[in-house]
């Protein structure tokens, strides 16, 4: 059984989207695609069916990854399709956690940043929605920042 991720933030149209692709990305280079499933979504149906944002789109090409998932609402039937959760910002963290069925799924559901020894702990990948296009540059390196991180953890708890 692959070990399955998914990312969430509110829209699934910005930062959850980017997560996925870079940590497509990692899993890919170290030839791990068989054993790691990734997958994105959003705690809002505001976006649902839509494309990733163009800004973060591209972003992400520039860097040569491709954003190609459409935006999904996370439901709590979900739970059970994952093994790691991981949110973007304690927003999106405590409405997984009222959201879980029990405290088995609840504790699945992590803050993606947590990952990243050199964040201190409780940071968040801001919201890049209404800011200036730095804010979807920054997105991504603190993406790959806590994905690479994220990918250790999970080699190290998986024995892959
Ligand atoms: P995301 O960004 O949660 O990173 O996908 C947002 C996208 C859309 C909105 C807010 C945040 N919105 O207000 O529509």
């Amino acid at each position: 059984m692959p070990v399955r991720i998914c990312f969430v933030c509110l829209g699934n149209i910005c930062r959850s989207p980017t997560a996925e692709g870079v940590m497509e990305a990692l899993v890919a280079e170290s030839d791990l695609t068989a054993e790691i499933e990734i997958a994105s979504a959003g705690t809002s149906a505001w976006h649902v069916g839509q494309r990733a944002d163009s800004r973060s789109r591209e972003v992400a090409r520039q860097r040569g990854i491709e954003l190609t998932s459409l935006s999904c609402q996370f439901r709590q039937k979900d739970f059970a399709s994952f093994d790691y959760i991981l949110a973007m910002d304690k927003d999106n963290l405590r409405a997984l956690a009222s959201l879980a069925p029990n405290n088995v799924e609840r504790a699945k559901v992590q803050l993606l940043r947590d990952f990243d020894p050199d964040s201190p702990p409780g940071s968040r990948v801001p919201d890049p929605y209404y800011g200036g296009p730095n804010g979807f540059e920054d997105v991504l390196d603190l993406c790959t920042q806590a994905c690479r991180h994220l990918l250790l953890t999970i080699r190290k708890e998986h024995g892959f």
